[in-house]
């Protein structure tokens, strides 16, 4: 394996409740992934969630497994998607195109052996894709779109190109709002194939949960045992019942909460973002959130 040629130790590795280790960013005030699990949310957020067992199993012979990885950060979940599709299916060709807008966070998770778990093809994978942005071997194409993620989204939208699997993972609304507005998230629908495609994301906000319903994705919840609440999967086809929004969860999107993160020509600032919302919050015909929040409160007690 060659060396990564430039190495960042601006981040600590942490490790979180099953033995992996995740970064903090100082610049977004967040950690990579959840502190309960950072492989194990990559495994069940994302890879689980997102059916890739069974995608690869059903791959019909000369189709490509298409994802679209919405922030690569250390590279976890592009990882564990790899790992297990060529578990079940080692012939399976995949193609992924990753989001980032920065590479630091993958070339220091490579330098200090984060990436360890997984297996030496893999390994070699993400030091290609950290080092190059690219990364090719017989059963995949992988590729690291390095920018401002609503601007190095648009070629894939302008070229059609649909993915089977999304992977949406930016920091949260709150710190990065820019990578949750309905103008990016309509844009990443447009990369979603519309028979059976399927965006899995940790995040349950009403908000995030409003915008994908304006993408015109049908939504459902999604358990995630990395974290406390349940994530969202959307796609254009009918999902399972299993799938199937709680009343609260309706509810909630009846709220103001709901007021969907706008960025009309997706380049505002996340300052601008967030009070441009909390303008549009404050004239909004929607009901208030906090009585959602007391009712929902109380009928747990
Ligand atoms: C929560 S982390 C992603 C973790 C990642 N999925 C993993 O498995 O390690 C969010 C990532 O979004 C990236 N990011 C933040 N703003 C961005 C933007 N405007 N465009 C593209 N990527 C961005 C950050 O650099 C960071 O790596």
């Amino acid at each position: 394996m060659s060396k990564v040629s430039e190495v960042s130790d601006q981040f600590t590795p942490v490790i979180t409740g099953d033995g992996s280790s995740t970064f903090y960013s100082a610049e977004f005030h967040e950690w990579f992934h959840s502190r309960a699990g950072a492989c194990c949310e990559a495994q069940t957020t994302y890879v689980v969630a997102a059916h890739l067992v069974q995608r690869a199993q059903q791959m019909p012979a000369g189709s490509v497994l298409k994802i679209l990885d919405v922030c690569y950060g250390l590279g976890y979940n592009t990882a564990a998607a790899l790992e297990m599709i060529w578990a079940v299916n080692h012939n399976c060709q995949v193609e992924v195109k990753a989001l980032e807008i920065d590479l630091a966070a993958a070339r220091s998770a490579i330098a200090q052996n984060l990436t360890q778990s997984y297996s030496f093809p893999i390994q070699q994978i993400l030091q290609d894709l950290s080092i190059h942005c690219t990364a090719k071997t017989k059963n995949l194409q992988a590729q690291i779109l390095l920018g401002d993620a609503r601007q190095q989204i648009q070629p894939l939208v302008a070229q059609n190109w649909q993915a089977d699997v999304i992977f949406l993972d930016p920091f949260s609304p709150p710190n990065c709002p820019q990578l949750w507005t309905t103008e990016f998230l309509c844009l990443v629908a447009r990369c979603l194939k519309p028979n059976g495609g399927e965006l899995v994301t940790y995040s349950c906000a009403a908000a995030v949960r409003a915008s994908l319903l304006l993408a015109d994705l049908t939504i459902g919840t999604l358990s995630t045992p990395a974290r406390q609440w349940p994530g969202t999967i959307a796609s254009y086809s009918p999902l399972t019942d299993l799938a199937a929004l709680s009343q609260q969860a309706q509810e909630h999107l009846q709220t103001r909460a709901a007021v969907p993160y706008r960025d009309p020509h997706l380049n505002a600032t996340a300052e601008e973002i967030l009070a441009h919302r909390i303008q549009a919050q404050a004239v909004s015909k929607l009901m208030p959130t906090k009585p959602w929040r007391r009712r929902w409160a109380a009928s747990r007690r």
